[in-house]
């Protein structure tokens, strides 16, 4: 028996005539983290909505721990409903509502638990995903370029955030970006998603505090890039 926290083989979706994953072979350990890098378009959302369960139509065989929740890039909250409700949603067992109080006390935001939605920055609005998603005390964390639409100074806490609440709650994570560095900086394991498989596969041994400026660091960055597909003369500049 599997003792993985994800464990996909063979995973296909078409459409139409295009299969946009092509027999694809994926495991994460409980408690890992993993960041997936790939082309725009080459089915890593698609891939990530076939493991939160929102495909019927996904072939192949995909096993996830059933306690699992999504941060997507567009924190999706509810207009209607105060940060607290919208963490406190849909939340099963008992004391939600001081469970939800102490999640965003964790991501710092227990000052705005009665403020709206529309009054967020955008910084805090993903805050306030991520306390959704955790309250859950899920096993998998599935993270959809969550930091896709941030700042850069706002992008760099929400990595400090996040390494400390998966420190924390010890999840498995998938987690999407495009970004090399942000894939290098947070996660045990890099993949590449090309062609509808997992085209590389690296773990990530470098020493901490990670920093860019490491060799080893750029090297990665290096290998990561030319796998993208990036053309040699910008790959040579970011390294
Ligand atoms: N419901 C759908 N019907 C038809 N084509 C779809 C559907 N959903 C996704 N696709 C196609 O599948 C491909 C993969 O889409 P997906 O959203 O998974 O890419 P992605 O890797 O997440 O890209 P991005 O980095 O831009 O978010 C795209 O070409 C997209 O147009
Ligand atoms: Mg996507």
């Amino acid at each position: 028996m599997s003792t993985a926290a994800i464990d996909v083989r063979g995973v296909r979706r078409r459409f139409g005539a295009r299969a946009v994953l092509d027999g694809l072979d994926l495991t994460v350990a409980p408690d890992e983290f993993v960041a997936m890098l790939g082309h725009s378009g080459s089915g890593k959302s698609t891939l990530l909505r076939a493991l939160a369960g929102l495909d019927p139509d996904v072939e192949g065989s995909l096993r996830i721990r059933p306690r699992r929740s999504v941060v997507f890039q567009q924190p999706r909250l509810l207009p209607w409903k105060r940060v607290l409700a919208n963490v406190t949603f849909g939340l099963g067992g008992p004391r939600p509502r001081e469970r939800a109080l102490a999640a965003l006390a964790e991501v710092g935001l227990t000052g705005h638990a009665r403020a709206w939605p529309v009054t967020l920055s955008g910084g805090e609005a993903q805050r306030v995903a991520l306390a959704r998603a955790l309250v859950r005390e899920p096993d998998v964390l599935l993270l959809d370029e969550p930091f896709g639409a941030l700042d850069a100074l706002t992008r760099l806490r929400m990595h400090v955030l996040l390494r400390d609440l998966c420190a924390r709650h010890r999840p498995a994570v998938l987690f999407v970006t495009h970004d090399v560095d942000e894939a290098l900086l947070l996660a045990d394991r890099v993949v590449v998603l090309r062609d509808g498989r997992i085209s590389l596969d690296r773990t990530v041994e470098l020493p901490a505090p990670r920093r860019r400026t490491d060799t080893a660091f750029a090297a990665l960055r290096t290998a990561l890039l030319r796998e993208l597909g990036v053309p040699e003369e910008i790959v040579e500049v970011t390294a």
